[in-house]
């Protein structure tokens, strides 16, 4: 595995590798071969955990070179949010990405991903004024902006994220399309611990008693899975949908909600208390984000019409 903290290595190792036949099992020149080689990529925050891992064995799967990042990006921080505090654990990290067989890993400074306060910034409307995006301004234009940078100092064919940030897939969709930036995202299920709690750097920061009342969000969208016939054959409203999510939360003494959201995915277009599954055409996503102390935890579900269907 290779460790690299400068843009300009980076792209030397990664022409190195694209160099590389398919499985880099051998050497060729002929460009047809180069085209073939798939790079994979996997942009993280660091801190891993098994949601991290699944990405990468999806990366290892489907590509030749999988390049990870570990990038504790300050411009999607908010004045006020956990930048400083945010967890961090190289050596860790790195025992991670080599266990699952990453080839290079991209560890750049802040200094080298910013040299100077960036004058451009990506924006994505429409997409960003809602959920997360109206609780935590500017977050997204962060996102997106590093994530251009990114996928600019890598190059790659695919790159995979992780759907616990549902709404961070549709944004990078919504900016590769309109940018006809000239890679494949692959969203990736949330990965969860075995009494439900979706898996995310941040679960580090809940207390004990934090941590049981967190398993409300979880709960709560189970009780939609549970329905999820009822929702298909369109016998509950989306109000209903969402009383429901919040009664399970509410029984949380410590759980304060942010909050609670149906929408349409990748669309992310609100739906109305009084709609059914039948008035849209897309999937829907019901999405939550809730504070424990000052730990703000975000979990989804998504109901795909089409799979619903074919178990009923
Ligand atoms: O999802 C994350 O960890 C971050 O938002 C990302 C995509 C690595 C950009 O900093």
């Amino acid at each position: 595995m290779i460790i690299v903290r400068e843009v300009a290595q980076l792209r030397k190792v990664i022409a190195e590798r694209r160099q590389l036949g398919v499985n880099g099992e051998k050497k060729v020149h002929d460009s047809a071969s180069l085209l073939q080689h798939k790079v994979g990529f996997v942009p993280t925050m660091g801190y891993l955990h098994e949601g991290h891992a699944s990405l990468m064995q999806k990366a290892r799967e489907m590509a030749d070179t999988v390049v990870l990042s570990i990038f504790v990006n300050p411009i999607q921080f908010g004045p006020t949010e956990d930048l400083d505090s945010y967890p961090r654990d190289e050596a860790r990290d790195l025992e991670v990405a080599r266990r699952e067989g990453v080839d290079i890993v991209f560890l750049p400074t802040v200094a080298e991903m910013y040299p100077q306060p960036t004058q451009t910034k990506i924006h994505v409307s429409a997409l960003t004024d809602r959920l997360c995006g109206a609780s935590r301004p500017g977050h997204f234009d962060g996102v997106t902006t590093v994530v251009a940078k990114l996928f600019n100092m890598v190059g790659p064919d695919l790159a995979f994220f992780g759907m616990k940030d549902a709404q961070q897939v549709a944004v990078l969709q919504q900016m590769v399309t309109d940018l006809n930036m000239n890679v494949t995202l692959i969203p990736c299920p949330i990965v969860r611990e075995a009494d439900g709690l979706a898996l995310s750097s941040r679960n580090v920061y809940l207390s004990a008693e934090q941590r049981k009342q967190a398993l409300v969000l979880s709960q709560s969208l189970r009780k939609v899975q549970e329905v999820s016939e009822d929702i298909v054959q369109n016998t509950v409203t989306m109000e209903q949908i969402r009383q429901m999510v919040e009664s399970t939360i509410a029984s949380s003494p410590l759980a304060d909600i942010d909050y609670i959201e149906i929408l349409t995915f990748p669309g992310l277009e609100p739906l109305r208390p009084e709609q059914r599954l039948c008035d849209v055409q897309d999937d829907i996503i019901v999405a939550l984000a809730v504070k424990f102390g000052n730990t703000r935890l975000i979990d989804n579900i998504r109901i795909q019409k089409v799979e619903v269907l074919s178990h009923v």
